[in-house]
């Protein structure tokens, strides 16, 4: 059963045995009906799951977390956006370190990972009007009793490949509603400072020398990620000791 201890998020839970995308589904609810913020859509399977990039999000039926929740970041300038991608990223991982002694951590720009392998994925689609966010669609993907993965995809990994355990998805996405508000009200009451602290602090290889791949030219170099910039930039460090900013598709993270 559903029990959250949230005052909004997930309080409206629209549950859906099988749906296109609970993305596609929110986002023409969001259009016709008058949903509450915090409404959460919820599914055990997706048609037509979609992930960043124009990418398929893969997930065996009844498996895994798949939900997808309304939010009205009005409070929240469009050039400071990226705080809601980092609010977002982490909850999922506040939510994951509840059922895992391994260290987790958030990819840039908002994948989490798990021993270099990915266990959640972020979708954010922001409605924007002048100045404005007027609703934010946010996807999540986090995969939980999935062992076995298409051979087409990078690295993924679940709660259940770690573990050996099973969980159950929607005991986890309860847990996922509370942390989620509980970022949502640090965004909102302005704890912008700890929301970009805790994400540089839980960033996958800050700190550390790896190889990354410029995409454009394909040239590979070695750097040290330091963080993130106010707009969600990456912010990189060769070894000259000199730093780039890199957006999202502008390089790829190699594996060492
Ligand atoms: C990624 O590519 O990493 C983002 C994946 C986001 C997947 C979730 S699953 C629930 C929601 N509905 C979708 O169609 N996508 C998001």
């Amino acid at each position: 059963m559903f029990k959250t201890n949230t005052t909004f998020i997930g309080k409206v839970l629209i549950e859906l045995s099988e749906v296109d995308s609970t993305s596609t589904y929110l986002q023409s609810r969001n259009s016709t009906d008058n949903l509450p913020e915090g409404a959460v859509v919820y599914t055990a399977f997706q048609t037509k799951g979609k992930g960043q990039r124009g990418n398929v999000w893969e997930s065996e039926k009844g498996k895994n977390l798949l939900a997808s929740i309304l939010l009205f970041p009005k409070f929240l300038p469009p050039k400071y956006s990226f705080l809601l991608n980092m609010a977002v990223a982490l909850a999922v991982r506040d939510t994951i370190v509840k059922y895992l002694p391994e260290p987790v951590s958030i990819k840039w720009p908002n994948d989490i990972w798990v021993n270099e392998r990915k266990i959640a994925g972020i979708l954010l689609q922001n409605a924007i009007t002048m100045s404005t966010i007027n609703s934010s669609i946010v996807g999540i993907g986090l995969n939980i009793n999935q062992t076995v993965f298409s051979e087409s995809l990078k690295e993924p990994t679940s709660l259940k490949s770690i573990t050996g355990k099973e969980f159950s998805p929607l005991d986890i996405l309860a847990v996922l509603c509370h942390y989620l508000e509980v970022r949502y009200l640090e965004l909102r009451s302005e704890k912008v400072e700890k929301i970009r602290l805790d994400y540089k602090n839980n960033l996958l290889g800050r700190n550390v020398q790896r190889l990354f791949k410029v995409t454009s030219t394909g040239e590979i170099f070695s750097g040290i990620i330091r963080g993130v910039n106010s707009e969600g930039l990456l912010i990189t460090e060769d070894s000259n000791g000199s730093k780039k900013r890199w957006r999202m598709k502008e390089i790829e993270f190699l594996r060492e």
